[in-house]
């Protein structure tokens, strides 16, 4: 599975197999994971074996099965960007998860925050866990704002790679799948704004990421 092909199959998956995650893959992921710490700043962690974080009221409505692997988004308080990081360098981590084999499903708010097992150093704060493990279904795929909310370059004036990374947008994971940003061009270079209101920092970074991956151009 390439990375656009994770772009397409990745949907949230709730319900997961009482199956730890494999020595190989955690090894990958955290070589990854490291990776993604030295060049972002933040402090993302990936925490196993921990049911507690998510021994919500929500899973015993059913909402959430076996969770029991979660990455916690972490980062200075001081970063002025945190949240566009922690959705950007956590996607990547996302669709690497993806073409692993594994499915995730990033939260923000339906998680027991005070029983995260994270490291959160005094200077730093949590801004989301992405719930991680082997699904027991893929998902479905969301309900997209038809393309003309999100861009206002006609599809029939889109150069490939933009019209390959706006579709990539599509497809991201948004918070309450409010898809609020904004795609457009700038000459020849792509803007993507977010809207207002909570989490749309967070989604912002997920969706330039998923942007970039898919049109092979920085944002
Ligand atoms: C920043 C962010 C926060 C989210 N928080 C929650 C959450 O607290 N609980 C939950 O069940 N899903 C949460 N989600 C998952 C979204 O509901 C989901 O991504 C969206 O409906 C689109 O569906 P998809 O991921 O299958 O494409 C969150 C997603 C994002 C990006």
């Amino acid at each position: 599975m390439d990375i656009k092909e994770a772009i397409k199959e990745r949907h949230s998956v709730r319900y997961y197999k009482d199956e730890p995650i494999s020595e190989q893959h955690r090894a990958e992921l955290d070589v990854l994971i490291s990776q993604c710490n030295e060049e972002s700043g933040l402090s993302m962690q990936l925490v196993v074996d921990d049911p507690e974080c998510f021994d919500t009221l929500l899973a015993h409505y059913g909402m959430f099965k076996n969770v029991k692997n979660y990455i916690a988004v972490v980062g200075p308080k001081s970063m002025a960007d945190l949240d566009v990081r922690g959705g950007y360098y956590g996607q990547k981590v996302v669709l690497a998860a993806q073409m692993m084999g594994l499915n995730t499903c990033w939260v923000a708010g339906t998680y027991k925050r005070g029983k995260c097992k994270a490291d959160i150093a005094g200077n730093e704060k949590i801004v989301c866990v992405i719930a991680i493990g082997y699904g027991e279904n893929q998902g479905t795929k969301h309900k997209s704002k038809p393309l003309s909310k999100i861009c206002d370059i006609p599809e029939a004036d889109m150069p490939v790679w933009f019209k390959n990374g706006v579709k990539a947008a599509m497809m991201a994971p948004t918070a309450m799948n409010q898809q609020k940003f904004f795609i457009t061009l700038d000459g020849k270079e792509p803007v993507i704004t977010a809207g207002r209101g909570p989490m749309t920092g967070i989604d912002l970074g997920i969706v330039k990421y998923n942007f970039e991956a898919a049109s092979g151009h920085r944002v």
